[in-house]
């Protein structure tokens, strides 16, 4: 953490790493946490104190009551879902209303927006991406066709400019034939969540920020989903709608290149990818069901299975390169605690070809794996790196070599207490 600069914390493979955790854990050596990226499609769980809350669109720095928390120009905002969560923290007895500035260039996801995303998905057939369903595509399309709501646009002739908006997707809908939906309900909540915002700053937090930063003050940029569900640098169009990448901070919280200090990538000891698309680390065997079942691979926002396999360095090393990584933190370690040997997927093989770079075309390819001795230990009551057993340390210090970045956390469980640092 350095005065003046925003350092980031990213998801570097197709999200539910454990951003929310370390976020939490991080928080309180920033004055300010912003997210920058997505809406509620993301899902950050924070485990202390007994206690567990499962964050979508307010950042994971919430909980430290001195701190504020930005929802930044990058993202997109469901107003219902946004009074739901803050609603929900506000009876946990966190006082927010001062504390959470959202940017009045933040985009609005309405509820026919949701409609679209169902239609859309209904439309594509088996090439589903399997989304969310919480409007994102829809939204942030709309954002690049400069036709959607903003934040701001809630404080001025709302009501007029939101059924304008409302009667064009009624339109759209109509012409794709999906007229089976009735959002009477959700609309009410909807315009509920628009008068229930106002009640928080909606500000120019681009330039709350600019002025942070001169003040010498530190920010942390949450990062959402992950490198490969980026929109232009992952599996397209298996990808979420944003920029979740490190240049996704700049545009994202309108903060300069030359502000960005440390970029923390965020990894688990295996991977996962919920939703559709091309996973060549993914298992299909006993293997693959034992990680979800320890790891306990469900989605935080949609109760899916998560695809599970090993890590996958292919990945990690482009991720790395993407987004200038200059420190990795590895999170679930204790899931591996049990088995016997580690894999790790070290390139893509394809008719005869093998390669280490990632793929334009990520369909088809098969995982080449290097193995390692598993620690057959448990690590979730670790509390510091001198305890690491010899081989687990030995397959931190095997990816350090190939990723060449250094690991200087490592998480061994839910909790905010169950972190490790190694730097
Ligand atoms: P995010 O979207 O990146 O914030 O991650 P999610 O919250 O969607 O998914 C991470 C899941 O792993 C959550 O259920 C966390 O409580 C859990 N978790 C985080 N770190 C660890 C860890 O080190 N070990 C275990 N067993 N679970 C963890
Ligand atoms: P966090 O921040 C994991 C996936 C969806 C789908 C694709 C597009 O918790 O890590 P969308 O609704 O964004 O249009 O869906 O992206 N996806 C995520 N997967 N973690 C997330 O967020 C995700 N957000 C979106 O499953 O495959
Ligand atoms: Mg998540």
């Amino acid at each position: 953490m350095a005065k003046g600069k925003v350092d980031a914390l990213l998801g570097i493979v197709f999200g539910d790493e454990g951003k929310g955790k370390v976020v939490d854990c991080f928080t309180p050596k920033y004055d300010i946490v912003a997210r920058f990226a997505g809406g509620p499609n993301a899902g950050h769980t924070i485990i202390f104190e007994g206690k567990k809350f499962v964050l979508r669109s307010i950042p994971s720095g919430i909980f430290d009551e001195g701190k504020i928390n930005i929802i930044g120009n990058g993202c997109v905002i469901a107003p219902d879902l946004f009074m739901a969560e803050a609603k929900e923290l506000e009876a946990a007895g966190y006082n927010l209303k001062s504390r959470l500035h959202i940017s009045k260039r933040a985009h609005l996801i309405l509820p026919t927006h949701r409609v679209l995303d169902r239609a859309y998905e209904a439309a594509k057939g088996k090439n589903k991406v399997g989304t969310t369903g919480k409007g994102i595509g829809p939204t942030y399309s709309e954002k690049a066709a400069r036709t959607s709501l903003r934040v701001g646009d809630i404080l001025e002739n709302f009501a007029e400019k939101y059924a304008a908006l409302k009667n064009r997707h009624e339109q759209i809908l109509k012409d794709l034939h999906y007229t089976d939906y009735d959002i009477t309900e959700e609309e009410r909540l909807w315009l509920e969540g628009v008068e229930y915002m106002k009640s928080f700053p909606l500000s120019d937090t681009e330039i709350e920020l600019h002025k942070a930063l001169k003040a010498g003050k530190s920010v942390l940029a949450e990062g959402a989903q992950g490198t490969m569900l980026d929109i232009d640098h992952g599996t397209y169009p298996f990808v979420s709608s944003s920029s979740t990448c490190s240049g996704g901070v700049c545009t994202g919280l309108g903060v300069a290149p030359n502000a960005i200090g440390e970029i923390f990538g965020i990894f688990k000891a295996y991977s996962t990818r919920v939703g559709s698309g091309p996973f060549p680390v993914e298992l299909f065997d006993e293997t693959g069901d034992k990680i979800r079942e320890i790891g306990n691979e469900y989605g935080a926002v949609t109760g899916r299975n998560r695809r599970c396999g090993w890590v996958d360095l292919v990945a990690l090393k482009y991720a790395i390169a993407l987004n200038g990584v200059t420190q990795l933190i590895m999170m679930k370690s204790d899931v591996l605690d049990t088995f016997d040997t580690i894999k790790a997927c070290v390139a893509y093989r394809k008719n005869g070809v093998v390669t280490e770079d990632m793929p334009y075309d990520t369909e088809g390819w098969e995982a080449v794996y290097d193995e390692l001795p598993g620690w057959k230990t448990d690590l979730t009551g670790l509390t510091s790196s001198d305890q690491f057993p010899k081989a687990f340390q030995n397959y931190i210090d095997y990816l350090e070599k190939a990723l060449e970045t250094p690991i200087t956390i490592v998480s061994v469980g839910p909790d905010r207490a169950q972190t490790i640092s190694r730097a």
